[in-house]
């Protein structure tokens, strides 16, 4: 089983980027931690960044070709502006976990909406990098493998 962890803008700038919201650790540590959990949980994982949202859409719109099972993704800000992102959620039929490292309920108002949320199958929101490993726990729990 595969499944493809999608981070969004800025997020290649984790480590550097806010550490005291976002933590120390930078994205290359971060999904050497997804790709060991998910050796341990026998699950095949893909990890990819970028701050373009065509190339996530096409990303989104490609997982089911590409066989994956199963996408956790972290829109970042496009959590809260992109009718398109959620669209494409939409469209592609996969189970979608949403992600975030910070609590996003306890942040700006700004923050506290996400227009991607509604169309995944649920948010993992605010415990840091642990988040992304939940996301992975819970894909081995609902896909039944
Ligand atoms: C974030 C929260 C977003 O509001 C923000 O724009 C990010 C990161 C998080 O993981 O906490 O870039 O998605």
């Amino acid at each position: 089983m595969k499944i493809l962890t999608i981070h969004g803008p800025n997020l290649n700038l984790l480590g550097l980027r806010e550490p005291e919201i976002y933590g120390s650790k930078s994205l290359e540590t971060i999904n050497l931690e997804i790709v060991r959990r998910g050796q341990e949980l026998e699950l095949t994982t893909v990890c990819r960044q970028s701050n373009h949202e065509g190339e996530i859409i096409d990303w989104l719109q490609n997982a089911g070709k590409e066989g994956f099972s199963g996408i956790i993704i972290n829109p970042a800000a496009f959590t809260h502006t992109s009718i398109a992102i959620r669209d494409a959620i939409a469209a592609i039929g996969l189970p979608v976990i949403e992600v975030h490292l910070s609590n996003i309920n306890a942040r700006e108002e700004f923050r506290q909406k996400s227009l991607t949320a509604a169309v995944c199958r649920g948010t993992i929101s605010g415990f840091g990098t642990t988040s992304y490993l939940v996301a992975l726990e819970t894909f081995k729990l609902l896909l039944n493998i």
